[in-house]
C-alpha cells in the first residue's frame, strides 16, 4: 500500500478526484458545514472546522483504501465497492450518483439477447460484476478488460458488446449502442472500514452521520408557509403529513390563521392540491438546510 493505515484521531475521508461523483459530495460536504481549502489543487485537503481530511483519488483505488484502513471512510459508487469485492462496511446510501451496469450491444448487428452473446466477446472496466452475472447463465462469453473508453470498442472491432455504467444513456447513443440488460444497479454510499478505529473517531463518525441525515432529510423536505379560513384548520391537519404538529399563528383578519409546516418532498404536489381545495392560499415554498430530530 502507499500509504499507511490511518492512526491519528483525524478522520481520513475518500472520494472521488474528478467524475460524476466529486461535485455532488463536495456539496454534500459544504452542506453539512464542513469547510476545507481547494481541492482541485490538492490530493490531502484539511477541513478548517471539523477533525477530517480528504483524500481525492480515482474512484477504484477507492474501496481498497477504505478497506485497509488507509480511510476511515469512503464516499464511492456501490458499482465499485462491488467490482472490487472490497470487505468494507456501507454506513448510508445516499441518493445521487445514480447509474446502472447494463449490457450494451451495436443498434444493428443481431445481438438484441442476453442469449444473442453466446461465444461473443465484451469489453469492460467490470470483469468481476461481468463474470459473476454470466455464471448463472447458459451463454459463454469472453471477457475484455479495458480501463475507459469503453463504449467506442465495438467499433474498433475490439469486442462485440460492452459492459459498462449508463447514467444519462447518451454516452451509448453516441457510440451507437443500446442497452440490452441490466446487470447492477447502484448509487453512491459512504462506507466505512472495518479495521479497528479510535474512540475518538467513532465519535467523530456518530457526529458525521447525524450532519449526514440530517442533510438528507432536509433535502427531501420542503417548508411551507400559508394563509387558510379558520374554519377548515381541522381539514387542513388532516391533510398535512407533518412531522410534527403544524404551527398554526393567527392574522390580523380574524377569520383567517396562518399555518407553517414541513412536508415530505415526494408528496408536495397532491398535498398543495388538496389545500387549494381547502382554501389555502398565498402558498410559500421553501427549501430546508438541515432538520436535526
Ligand atoms: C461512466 C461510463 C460512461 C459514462 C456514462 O463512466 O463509463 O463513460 O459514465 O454516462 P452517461 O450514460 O450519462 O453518458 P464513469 O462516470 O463511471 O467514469 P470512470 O469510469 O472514469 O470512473
Ligand atoms: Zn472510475
Amino acid at each position: 500500500m502507499p500509504n499507511p493505515v490511518n492512526d491519528t484521531d483525524t478522520l481520513r475521508i475518500a472520494l472521488q478526484k474528478s467524475g460524476r461523483l466529486t461535485d455532488k459530495t463536495i456539496q454534500l460536504l459544504e452542506g453539512i458545514g464542513l469547510k476545507f481549502d481547494d481541492y482541485k489543487r490538492n490530493l490531502l485537503v484539511k477541513c478548517h472546522n471539523f477533525d477530517v481530511e480528504l483524500l481525492l483519488i480515482r474512484d477504484d483505488d477507492i474501496p481498497e483504501y477504505v478497506q485497509d484502513g488507509v480511510c476511515d471512510l469512503g464516499f464511492v459508487g456501490a458499482n465499485v465497492t462491488a467490482e472490487r469485492g472490497a470487505d468494507v462496511t456501507v454506513l448510508r446510501n445516499l441518493d445521487y450518483g445514480i447509474c446502472r451496469l447494463s449490457i450494451a450491444t451495436p443498434k444493428s448487428g443481431g445481438l438484441d439477447t442476453v442469449e444473442d452473446l453466446d461465444g461473443k466477446t465484451i469489453a469492460t472496466s467490470y470483469p468481476s460484476l461481468t463474470r459473476q452475472y454470466f455464471e448463472n447463465l447458459p451463454v459463454d462469453i469472453e471477457p475484455i478488460y479495458i480501463s475507459g473508453a469503453v463504449e467506442i470498442t465495438p467499433r474498433l472491432d475490439v469486442a462485440d458488446a460492452i459492459v459498462d455504467i449508463v447514467s444519462t444513456g447518451n454516452t451509448l447513443k453516441a457510440n451507437g449502442l443500446r442497452e440490452i440488460e441490466t446487470i447492477f444497479e447502484s448509487e453512491t454510499q459512504l462506507i466505512q472500514t472495518n479495521k479497528s478505529i479510535s474512540q475518538a473517531k467513532i465519535e467523530l463518525i456518530e457526529k458525521f452521520l447525524l450532519r449526514i441525515d440530517g442533510h438528507q432529510q432536509a433535502e427531501r423536505s420542503r417548508y411551507i408557509m400559508m394563509n387558510a379560513p379558520k374554519d377548515s384548520m381541522e381539514r387542513i391537519k388532516d391533510i398535512i403529513p407533518s412531522l410534527n404538529s403544524p404551527t398554526v399563528v393567527p392574522l390580523a383578519n380574524e377569520d383567517m390563521i396562518a399555518i407553517h409546516t414541513v412536508i415530505p418532498i415526494d408528496e408536495f404536489w397532491q398535498v398543495m392540491e388538496k389545500l387549494k381545495e381547502e382554501g389555502a392560499s398565498g402558498i410559500v415554498v421553501l427549501p430546508i438546510e438541515s432538520m436535526i430530530a
